[in-house]
């Protein structure tokens, strides 16, 4: 399976940093039951980003669940050294990675090395790294490039307008064929107007599970940008 058999023209990713912790798996049912089919899982070392946050010994509990629901596990590594994690990640059964282009020298060996585990990888890069720059070095060694539109680390932040602009600029320096996502503060204000941008993959942690009822609260973000 690839990132071309789980987008289904354009996917809103529940962020499941923002979900409940407490009942993990069932919030995962939950809004899978609203259409959801990728979840985004960020793993935070307390180096690149200040918090930890979860990492392999959570994902293997949640795997089965999202797998046997049809769906798919898309991991941010804000982490220092990534492909440290690469073999854990893969074992506990997440689906893809993506690591942070101001982290990793060699973007093509560490996608290369992510592909020997059997995941898809992807390139993000924080707001104050050039589009320009992260296109460049994403060149054609990635599934996907995710643009951050806040500083990573914490769900719950407002996103940053100039992301429009930046994404706009990456857009067309992106080959054909591999995905645009976008991180950081996404709800119903911005989603379609990043969708005009070119984003095909966005991510929506508080947006969907800070709201009364999640499963409606993504079935509304993916119609907008279906
Ligand atoms: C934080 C993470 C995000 C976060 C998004 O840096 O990378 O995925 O959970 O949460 P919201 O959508 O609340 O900004
Ligand atoms: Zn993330």
């Amino acid at each position: 399976m690839a990132w071309k058999d789980w987008i289904r023209t354009a996917e809103v990713e529940p962020s499941l940093y923002a979900a409940d912790f407490s009942q993990l798996g069932r919030q995962i049912e939950i809004v899978a039951a609203g259409g959801a089919r990728i979840f985004h899982f960020d793993v935070g070392d307390g180096h690149f980003v200040p918090p930890v946050t979860m990492g392999p010994i959570v994902l293997e509990w949640i795997a089965p669940i999202i797998h046997r629901l049809g769906g798919a596990i898309d991991c941010h590594l804000m982490v220092e050294q990534p492909e440290r994690h690469f073999a854990a990640i893969a074992e506990a059964g997440g689906d893809s990675v993506t690591f942070h282009h101001e982290v990793v020298e060699n973007v093509g060996e560490t996608a290369r090395a992510a592909r020997e585990h059997g995941l898809q990888a992807g390139l993000a890069f924080n707001p104050e790294t050039s589009p320009e720059d992260a296109a460049a070095a994403a060149a054609d060694h990635v599934d996907l490039v995710l643009c951050m539109s806040i500083h990573p680390g914490y769900s719950g932040q407002q996103f940053m307008p100039e992301s429009f602009d930046r994404i706009a600029r990456l857009r067309p320096l992106v080959p054909d064929g591999v995905y645009v996502q976008v991180d950081g503060g996404v709800d119903g204000t911005n989603i379609e107007r990043l969708r005009a941008e070119g984003v095909d993959l966005f991510v929506a942690g508080t947006a969907i599970f800070g709201e009364d009822d999640p499963a409606a609260a993504y079935a509304r973000l993916a119609q907008a940008v279906r």
